[in-house]
């Protein structure tokens, strides 16, 4: 299996921290944001990930990241989205790098208490279709929120719903069997430009072969505001982070 982190984006909202630097690179506590998901995707077992970032601070990435060794990883690879199209249309970049594998996705902005060890296994298992992550949170209508059936099956995922149909968060951890570039290939551009993760896992879940598992722990989306910076860089001084 393949990892991939989405890290591209201009960061205005993080502004004036992100003038000189990209928004991932900026200190969460002890290490650069960026560190969190990379360490995240190595103790699931990825050795190759590749790095999709953009944005005039992209050239940051290389001296801080190198080859990726210091992560235990056989390789880190790098890819540049020009334009902030969506996390889909930033995944599609590496079609090449994935070549007919499956991959696990993390958002570069993502920070987990605990591991995802136990849901890279299962999905191996899996072998075909999607796999996602919920967990829940106070606040669902920031995030894209599942709607389940009578049964406790997902019945489809709402981007940033006014009124959410459930209490819970889809995280931004997505495994993906390879058939992943054919369905973006069919997007369409979503109202607010962009080629849209979730709209990646309706079309799973309306073909049947979506599974999910609830996180255990805290997670931090920490890239939406200062407010949710400081609050991860407090959760992992209290307790670590990406702990096994
Ligand atoms: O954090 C979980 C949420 O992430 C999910 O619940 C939502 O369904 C999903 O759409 C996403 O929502 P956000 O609004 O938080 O996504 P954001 O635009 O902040 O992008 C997430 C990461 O992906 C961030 O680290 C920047 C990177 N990114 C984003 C875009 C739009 C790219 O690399 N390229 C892009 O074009």
């Amino acid at each position: 299996m393949k990892g991939v982190i989405t890290a591209g984006g201009l960061g205005t909202r993080l502004l004036p921290m992100t003038r000189v630097t990209n928004k991932h690179l900026l200190p969460v506590y002890d290490r650069p944001m960026i560190f969190y998901p990379i360490e995240t995707l190595a103790q699931a077992g990825i050795e190759e990930i590749m790095i999709i970032t953009g944005g005039k601070h992209a050239g940051d990435f290389l001296p801080l990241l190198g080859d990726g060794k210091d992560f235990g990883l056989k390789r880190l690879h790098y890819a540049y989205q020009a334009r902030e199209g969506g996390i889909a249309e930033a995944l599609a970049l590496t079609r090449d790098f994935v070549a007919g594998d499956s991959v696990a996705v993390m958002l570069g902005d993502n920070i987990i208490e605990k591991n995802i060890v136990s849901f890279v296994e299962k999905f191996r298992e899996q072998q075909k279709g999607a796999r996602i992550i919920l967990k829940e949170v106070d606040h669902p209508e920031s995030y894209g929120v599942p709607r389940f059936d009578a049964k406790n099956r997902i019945a489809e995922i709402i981007e940033k719903p006014k009124n959410p149909p459930s209490r819970y968060a889809v995280i931004g951890v997505y495994m993906y069997d390879s058939r992943v570039f054919d369905i973006i290939d069919k997007l369409e551009v979503s109202a607010r430009g962009e080629l849209e993760i979730t709209d990646v896992n309706n079309a799973y879940l309306r073909e049947g072969t979506m599974t999910y598992d609830i996180l255990d722990g805290w997670w931090a989306d920490c890239g939406e505001t200062r407010f949710s910076l400081h609050e991860a860089a407090c959760l992992i001084e209290k307790t670590g982070a990406n702990n096994v």
